[in-house]
């Protein structure tokens, strides 16, 4: 029955797609790309970006909550250094990163549509800071085909950038590569998801070489609701989340940033009233026009709606999407912890493990399998709560520059030299040294969008990594916790109100 409503939606949604599409005028996008080496991610004097106000330190593109290119963490970040610390060794690398670049899905494009065809049909020409608009064509000429699809032309092309990281891990862990290849096949992950499994196949031709399929095994786990614990998409499976059983499934997230809106759109919507009296738009509507900046410049490079908002504004937008991200599948969540620990249960696992095990685990998802599973270690902690009445503006959970497009979690196993204590029986033989054998210190280091951060309460590894064995027991601990509906943190099949037959975790996961 469900099946089948949900089968239902998606073909009213992509034949309003279509409908929509036949709509649009016909002539020729102007396309004014500005191109950048891929590498100009690094360099913040890029000419790709959206806002150019040469004496600001503003980037527009930390404030667009994940609808952004891939960008390095900068905030809240220990170092910038990506190099493994003096004398260490990077020996197990995990990675979880989200699909690269995308169109917009279906849902939100809707939204841009609507208020695209809106104004192009109204008989009075906008004026002001949305005069642009009268001339503005709608970011892609075909919705039907481009939504929820990676972006496979200009500076920000999900393809591109897929590659790009593809290459750039090579050229950091070219050696664990060599050592995983020396036994095989290496085997990596994606999701059951076209621009997932997209991402993974470019991501694999940088990373492997052109002949990947000759050197790596892609496994495509189905997001399919019936797979219990044994997922890459804990938030298809966990049936009571997925449902909405309750007021604090999925849906969960969409209501409280639907509240936090309604506290800053009603003034923008005035302001914009001002100047165009005759068309007055929707909490929905300026909130698309907010969501267009960031698609827009995924899309063709930049956006003219990035500059009809103030600052403030931004951070406002910023923070609803926080808002989102926390309460959907966050820290806010009450399932956030239990959906993020299976694929933490598991590698940690791998972790403890070591090389023996296998020395790449990568795997490639969604925003939110990551939120989560940076819940379950939690490593962005935030009291208080996010309030849904004003924007707490010195949260911890901030997650523009941790889940923008292609946005990546590596833990990365760092082994050691301990220091190594030596004797001798002066004053008899002064000349006879006693040494320990010489052993490796093990410690987690994890990277976000090659920021390195600190996992909080766990930081007296080399470089502010944690030691292998508190994150063990870090780990366990977590799933021992006791959550809010009564059961245990790890217990997914108890949380998510899954029968006794279901696949109780990630069997997937190995070398
Ligand atoms: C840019 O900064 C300089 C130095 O702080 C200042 O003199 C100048 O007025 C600023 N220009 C603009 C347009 O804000
Ligand atoms: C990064 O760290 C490595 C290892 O400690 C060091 O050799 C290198 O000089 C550092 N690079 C920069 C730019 O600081
Ligand atoms: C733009 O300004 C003109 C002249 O004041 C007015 O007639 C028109 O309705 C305005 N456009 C909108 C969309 O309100
Ligand atoms: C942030 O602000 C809130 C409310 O103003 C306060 O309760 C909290 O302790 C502050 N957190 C930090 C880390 O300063
Ligand atoms: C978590 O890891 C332990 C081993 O440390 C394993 O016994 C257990 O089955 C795992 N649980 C899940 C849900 O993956």
């Amino acid at each position: 029955m469900t099946v089948w409503l949900y089968i239902l939606s998606g073909l009213v949604a992509i034949c309003t797609v279509i409908l929509y599409a036949g709509l649009l005028p016909f002539e020729g996008i102007a396309y004014h790309m500005l191109w950048c080496s891929r590498f100009c991610h690094n360099d913040h004097t890029s000419t790709a970006q959206p806002t150019k106000d040469p004496n600001s330190s503003w980037d527009q593109l930390y404030h667009l909550g994940g609808n952004s290119p891939w960008i390095p963490k900068t905030s809240g970040i220990i170092s910038s250094n990506v190099s493994a610390p003096e004398n260490c060794r990077v020996d197990q690398v995990h990675m979880l990163s989200r699909h690269a670049e995308r169109y917009p899905t279906v849902k939100a494009g809707l939204r841009m549509l609507n208020l695209y065809h809106r104004i192009a049909k109204h008989d009075h020409s906008l004026n002001g800071s949305l005069s642009f608009a009268n001339e503005w064509n709608f970011l892609t000429q075909d919705p039907a085909r481009h939504y929820e699809n990676l972006v496979s032309t200009g500076p920000y092309a999900g393809t591109l950038e897929a590659f790009a990281t593809g290459v750039k891990l090579r050229t950091r862990y070219i050696d664990l590569l060599e050592a995983a290849l020396a036994r095989g096949k290496v085997s990596f992950w994606a999701s059951g998801s076209d621009r997932v499994e997209e991402t993974a196949r470019y991501f694999g031709a940088g990373f492997f070489g052109l002949d990947w399929e000759r050197h790596a095994r892609l496994q495509v786990i189905p997001e399919t609701s019936d797979l219990g614990a044994d997922t890459l998409t804990p938030g298809d499976t966990c049936l009571d989340y997925a449902n909405d059983v309750n007021d604090f499934g999925h849906a969960y997230g969409a209501r409280m940033l639907s509240e936090f809106r309604g506290t800053y759109i009603p003034a923008i919507a005035s302001r914009l009233a001002e100047e165009n009296p005759s068309l007055t738009f929707s909490e929905d509507e300026v909130y698309a026009m907010q969501e267009i900046c960031g698609f827009e410049t995924l899309a063709k490079g930049s956006s003219p709606w990035c500059d009809v908002f103030t600052h403030d504004e931004w951070e406002s937008f910023e923070y609803a999407r926080d808002v989102l991200h926390y309460y959907r599948a966050g820290p806010g969540n009450p399932y956030g912890a239990t959906i993020g620990w299976l694929y933490l249960n598991a590698t940690a696992n791998l972790l403890r493990s070591g090389p023996e095990a296998g020395e790449l685990f990568l795997s490639f998802v969604h925003d939110g399998d990551i939120t989560p599973f940076l819940t379950a270690l939690s490593l962005l902690p935030q009291t208080p709560h996010l309030p849904s009445t004003q924007p707490l503006r010195n949260r911890t959970w901030r997650t523009s520059d941790v889940v923008p497009m292609g946005g990546r979690v590596l833990l990365e196993r760092l082994a050691c030299p301990a220091p190594v204590a030596c004797w001798d029986n002066a004053p008899f033989y002064p000349n006879h040294v006693y040494c320990e054998p010489p052993r490796d210190e093990l410690s987690v280091r994890v990277n976000v969008n090659d920021g390195i951060v600190a996992i909080p309460g766990c930081e007296g590894g080399a470089g502010g990594s944690c030691p292998l064995e508190e994150f063990l027991e870090r780990v366990e601990r977590r799933g021992r916790e006791v959550g809010d509906f009564g059961e245990q943190v790890g217990d997914f099949a108890a949380v998510c109100g899954l029968g006794e037959d279901a696949p109780d975790g990630i069997t997937f996961l190995h070398q």
